[in-house]
């Protein structure tokens, strides 16, 4: 079975588990409860379950085999092309974004779960060790896991990601799967030595605006060191992590001195490649879909949480898509452009297709792919919730081959 597993892989010493299933649920759930305790309490982990329960055990059962055998007009367009293991638990994911306090949905995320699931998955499909080199990078301003094929050469690419959960959830660790699946994807496709940094950035409410785009510049700035040419580092993230490179971007090119921006005269990068961009915190625009798991009241609340009180909800700072002002956006451009991708029916949806519409106007190199019948974030969740290989990774494949073809026309791509 391992060695099954392994030659399944690429031939670019990459590591790619096999789809998640039950085993690792009961798995993932018995990593859960001792840190929810620890993290939350006994009580309020207890209260925050058998509020769950009605909704896990008869509500969402029922509705879900009600749209799905009983009814034949209901079908939201995601129902009509998931999987039942992908719709349930996007249905669990719905419930939970909208009733589980931030507190303790972070929980779900956070390294002390993620990094003993990475590891339990691992021995699971027979790695004692990742293929992949990585480790953890802790400095005094700024924190994240570094990701390298080969530790002791150059990298001739360095993907920069920030990871999204709302500005109030998610890690580093619980991404690192996606992320060393797609370095291996990257290693197959022509890079010799990809990498990668995964920005851990502060959670609101540790932290709101502006430490974490001070985080973002900060790490930016030790990933250019290593990548000694800012043409081969791409940066990209989803969600909220895209919101942080988008205003990353926005802070770089910055003129207006009045400003309170981070990281001006620091090279633009050579590209950005975002997935469901959180392009605007506060927006009317943000309507509920019968598809997505997001609700625009939460976002909206998460939102204003992040921008806190140090700056207005609508500054493009912190914002991006509040920028309206199109020579900004062209000196927010990576020399190579920017690529978009997200779901047709995300509740993002048409804030994201206005941003990428302003982007070519103001003659940006933009490229942008929209998955019909899609949710938020899904080439990260269908590689934990969908079974076949490709469609797992059909998001990163997509991704990769827009890095291929727009950094081979630069230097970046050459042999060094
Ligand atoms: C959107 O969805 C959330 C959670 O399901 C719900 O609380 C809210 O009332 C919905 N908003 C609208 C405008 O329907």
């Amino acid at each position: 079975m391992p060695g099954h597993r392994r030659t399944r892989d690429n031939g670019g010493g990459g590591m790619i588990l096999g789809p998640v299933s039950y085993l690792d649920c009961i798995v993932f759930c018995i990593f859960l409860a001792p840190q929810l305790i620890w993290n939350v309490g006994l009580l309020p982990t207890i209260k925050c379950i058998l509020e769950a329960l009605p909704f896990v055990l008869f509500k969402i059962p029922i509705q879900f085999i009600y749209e799905r055998w009983l009814s034949s007009s209901d079908k939201s367009p995601f129902v009509r092309k998931a999987s039942p293991f992908e719709d349930f638990v996007i249905r669990c994911v719905r419930y939970a974004f909208a009733n589980i306090p931030p507190k303790i949905g972070r929980v779900f995320f956070s390294k002390r779960v993620a990094l003993p699931f990475l590891k339990f998955r691992m021995l699971r499909h027979g790695y004692l060790r990742s293929p992949m080199h990585w480790r953890e990078h802790v400095t005094a301003n700024f924190r994240g896991i570094w990701v390298i094929k080969d530790p002791l050469a150059t990298p001739d690419f360095v993907l920069y990601y920030a990871h999204g959960g709302g500005f109030s959830l998610g890690s580093a660790y619980f991404y690192l799967e996606f992320l060393l699946s797609w370095a291996s994807v990257l290693s197959s496709s022509g890079f010799k030595n990809p990498a990668i940094f995964a920005l851990d950035y502060t959670l609101v409410p540790d932290a709101s605006y502006p430490t974490q785009i001070q985080e973002a510049i900060e790490g930016y700035r030790y990933v250019l060191k290593v990548a000694r040419d800012p043409a081969i580092v791409c940066v990209s993230g989803d969600s909220a992590g895209a919101t942080l490179i988008l205003s990353l971007l926005l802070h770089l090119s910055c003129k207006d001195a009045s400003a309170k921006r981070y990281g001006v005269g620091l090279p633009m990068p050579g590209l950005a490649v975002l997935i469901s961009p959180w392009t605007t915190l506060v927006s009317s625009r943000h309507t509920n879909t019968t598809s997505d798991y997001l609700n625009a009241e939460q976002l909206s609340t998460y939102g204003k949480q992040f921008a806190g009180n140090k700056i207005k909800w609508s500054d493009p700072l912190v914002s991006p898509g509040c920028c309206h002002d199109a020579a900004w956006w062209r000196r927010a451009s990576p020399s190579n452009g920017i690529f978009i991708t997200y779901g047709e029916e995300e509740v993002f949806s048409p804030e994201i297709h206005d941003l990428i519409a302003r982007l070519n106007e103001a003659g940006l190199r933009v490229g942008s792919e929209v998955e019909p019948g899609g949710i938020h974030a899904w080439p990260v969740a269908s590689l934990f919730l969908s079974t076949a290989r490709e469609k797992r990774l059909k998001g990163v494949n997509g991704l990769t081959m827009e890095i291929r073809k727009r950094l081979s026309t630069s230097d970046a791509a050459k042999p060094r």
